[in-house]
């Protein structure tokens, strides 16, 4: 082992953890994941093998304060983020975490705070905004191809859970169902909220939504049984950004379509864009652009630059995005200045968005933000 690499420490031995994460994190050789700990001491102990990750563990306690740790990362069920994370703020690490970090977003703005405090570094699992497709996106606007933007529509939808049999994990199943349970618009609305955002270059300041339950009852991962959810698989929201633009957001996991099912077209006074990340016949992503002097959209190639090392167009959206998230992340804990791209704060912004929404939902009305603190 090198004294001056980064030293990680993965939580939770899942799905995310084995596709994205830990891809991630070896394919970058200024850190290590050493680490890799679940509360299934089972699941830790064939992974960490699978990986050649030399500790496996199940008590995240001890491992969030061992003092050979720098990094923590959080791949566990969404409920357990915000415990997991402010434990790791708090033991002095940099944490990067799954969205969302809580389900307030007082919460994570707290969370954001400690790290500041201690003068961490944090990363929200913000997977899309990373895509080689979405990077070139946000050059060329950054360079002014589409000068004034006008109009961001967002999408991420696919029908990963249209089958009802197909065991859900986004859901509470002891909530009240008398209540419709916010779930497709934060589990899939974050992200492309947040690209949302960076790509117009402002907040959004009020929002008006709908939420909908379409498939009513389903098999609940955590009991295997089917049984009754209300809760939101479909939405749809409409806002207006603090610098004049206007966007609507369109979230589901059982609309007809691959995964991960993100679209993010934005509209301005000298041209436009459209990413696709939906991995459609082998291929992850694509961008396509127009002007006012040629209107018929064209495909662009991607850059090399904007690509992880060794991946390519038909590499898996998973291990492609997260390497330059990864990458992205351990360039800001190095340079140890600036601005983190999809921090906490990040995190906090997006949740307070999607809180809003809920609220415009059960209210039927338009919500004003910021929220109150
Ligand atoms: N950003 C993205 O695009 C994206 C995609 C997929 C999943 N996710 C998120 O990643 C997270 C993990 O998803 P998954 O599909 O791998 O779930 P999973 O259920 O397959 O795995 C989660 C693992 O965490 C373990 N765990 C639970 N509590 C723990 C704790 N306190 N300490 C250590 N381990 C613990 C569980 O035993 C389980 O093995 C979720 O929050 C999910 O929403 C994000």
């Amino acid at each position: 082992m090198s004294e001056n690499k980064l030293r990680v420490a993965v939580l939770g031995a899942g799905a995310w953890a084995r596709g994205a994460h830990i891809p991630g994190w070896q394919r970058d050789p200024r850190c290590e994941v050493v680490v890799l700990c679940d509360v299934e001491r089972d699941r830790a102990e064939s992974m960490a093998r699978e990986f050649n990750i030399p500790v496996a563990d199940n008590d995240w306690q001890a491992v969030v304060s061992r003092s050979d740790i720098d990094v923590v990362d959080v791949a566990t069920p969404s409920h357990t983020h915000l415990e997991l994370a402010r434990a790791a703020l708090e033991a002095g690490k940099h944490v990067l975490c799954e969205k969302p970090v809580a389900f307030d977003f007082r919460d994570t703005l707290r969370a954001a705070e400690l790290a500041d405090r201690k003068g961490l570094r944090t990363k929200l699992g913000f997977t899309f905004r990373y895509s080689p497709g979405v990077l070139y996106a946000k050059s060329l606007i950054d360079e002014g191809f589409i000068g004034e933007p006008y109009i961001f529509n967002g999408y991420e939808q696919n029908s990963q859970w249209l089958d009802p049999k197909t065991p859900l994990r986004q859901v509470d199943h002891t909530a009240d169902q008398s209540v419709l349970l916010t779930s497709s618009l934060e589990g899939y609305g974050a992200p492309i909220i947040d690209i949302g955002h960076w790509w117009v270059g402002a907040d959004y300041s009020r929002v008006t939504g709908i939420m909908r339950n379409f498939v009513p009852e389903r098999v609940v991962r955590a009991t295997g049984q089917m049984m009754r959810m209300n809760i939101d698989d479909g939405d749809i929201f409409i806002g207006e950004y603090a610098n004049g633009a206007i966007g609507s957001i369109q979230t589901s996991y059982v609309t007809v379509g691959n995964y991960p099912g993100i679209e993010a077209r934005i509209y301005g006074s000298k041209g436009a864009i459209i990413c696709r990340l939906i991995e459609e016949f082998g291929i992850a992503e694509t961008i396509k652009v127009a002007t006012p002097d040629a209107v018929e959209f064209k495909q662009l190639e991607i850059p090399s630059r904007f690509y992880p090392q060794g991946g390519a167009p038909t590499e898996s959206w998973r291990s492609l995005f997260y390497a330059n998230l990864i990458k992205g992340f351990i360039d800001e804990i190095q340079s140890g200045a600036g601005k983190s791209h999809a921090g906490f704060r990040d995190g906090a912004w997006v949740q307070e968005v999607v809180n809003a929404v809920e609220r415009s939902h059960h209210e039927r009305r338009w919500v004003d933000l910021p929220l109150e603190r």
